[in-house]
C-alpha cells in the first residue's frame, strides 16, 4: 500500500493507472476510520482495478466554532486496518498543499446545501463540495464512493458531479450500525459513558418513523411529531432538527412519498451526530 502525502506523486499513481486502462476507486474519508468507511473500501474492491483511500481533515468544512482541532485523528490505526483490505495507496495531504497560501475558488453548491446541516453548518457544504472536487481532480478516479449515513452530502455530491460534467460514478453504500442501533460514525469515539447510551436516540427516532410508515402512516409532520417526542425523552439529546424531505430536493414534504428520507441531527453531550432512513412505502 503506498502512503502518498504529496498532489504530484498522487497524480502519478492515476496517470500510470489511465494508461494502464486500470478502474480507479477512490474512497475519500476524514480517518478514523470505522466499519462503514471499510465497507465502502470493500465494495470499491470489488468494483475496481485499483483503490485509493484519502485521509483528509477538511478544515473548510468546519464551522469556527466547531470541532476540527477535536476531530478524532488516528493514522496508526487506519493503516492498520487499510493493510488487509488491499488498499493500494491512501493520499493524505497536509492541509497547506490542498489550500496553498492564496487559495480562494470555491464551489458553492445549490439548494439541496440549504436546509438542515445546511441551516445549522452555514458553509460546511461548501467545504465539502471544493475539497470533493479537488480530491477527484486530483485522484481521478472512474468512481467514487460515499456512506449514505451523511445523506445531504451524498445529494450535494452527486448534484456537483451531474452540474459540473465530472465523468465519475458516484456509488452509495447503505448505513452501518451497532448492535443497539447507533449509526457508525468517527465521532462516536467521543460519546462518553452515558452519552453513548443516550445517543441511541437518534435510531430510535428513525425507527419510530419506519414504523409509522410501514402501518400506513402518511402525514409527515404527524411522523416527525412522534420523532420529536423521543428526543424529549431523552434529557442528554438536544434535537437540532428532525425532517423528512424528498430524497432527491431535500425539501420537506407534507405527506410521504416513494423515496421520502427521514433526517435527524442532535447534539449528544457535547458530540454532534447526524442519522437517516429511507422511508419504504408500499
Ligand atoms: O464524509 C466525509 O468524511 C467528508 O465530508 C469528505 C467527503 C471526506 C470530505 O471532506
Amino acid at each position: 500500500m503506498e502512503w502518498l502525502t504529496q498532489i504530484s506523486p498522487m497524480r502519478a499513481f492515476s496517470a500510470r493507472a489511465r494508461r494502464a486502462a486500470q478502474r480507479v476507486g477512490l474512497v475519500p474519508t476524514m480517518g478514523a476510520l470505522h466499519e462503514g468507511h471499510l465497507s465502502l473500501v470493500r465494495r470499491a474492491r470489488d468494483q475496481c482495478d485499483l483503490v485509493v483511500v484519502s485521509i483528509f481533515v477538511n478544515p473548510t468544512q468546519f464551522g469556527p466554532t466547531e470541532d476540527y482541532r477535536r476531530y478524532p485523528r488516528n493514522a496508526e490505526q487506519d493503516v492498520k486496518v487499510l493493510g488487509p483490505l488491499g488498499v493500494d495507496a491512501v493520499f493524505a495531504p497536509e492541509a497547506g498543499d490542498v489550500y496553498p497560501p492564496g487559495f480562494d475558488t470555491w464551489v458553492e453548491p445549490g439548494p439541496e446545501a440549504e436546509p438542515m446541516e445546511g441551516e445549522s453548518r452555514p458553509g460546511h457544504f461548501r467545504g465539502v463540495a471544493t475539497v470533493v472536487l479537488k480530491l477527484l481532480n486530483i485522484v481521478q478516479p472512474h468512481a467514487a464512493y460515499f456512506g449514505q449515513k451523511d445523506y445531504q452530502q451524498m445529494v450535494v455530491v452527486r448534484r456537483m458531479v451531474s452540474d459540473l460534467n465530472l465523468e465519475i460514478d458516484i456509488v452509495v453504500g447503505p448505513i452501518v450500525r451497532e448492535k443497539d442501533g447507533l449509526a457508525l460514525s468517527s465521532r462516536n469515539v467521543c460519546l462518553k459513558g452515558e452519552d453513548r447510551k443516550a445517543a441511541r436516540v437518534l435510531s430510535c427516532s428513525l425507527k419510530k418513523a419506519e414504523t409509522l410508515a410501514a402501518s400506513g402512516e402518511r402525514d409527515a409532520e404527524k411522523i416527525v411529531a412522534e420523532m420529536k417526542k423521543i428526543f424529549a425523552a431523552e434529557p442528554r439529546a438536544q434535537l437540532d432538527y428532525a425532517e423528512i424531505v424528498d430524497s432527491e430536493s431535500l425539501q420537506s414534504v407534507k405527506q410521504l412519498g416513494p423515496g421520502s428520507v427521514a433526517l435527524v441531527a442532535a447534539r449528544v453531550g457535547p458530540t454532534r451526530l447526524i442519522d437517516n432512513t429511507i422511508l419504504e412505502i408500499t
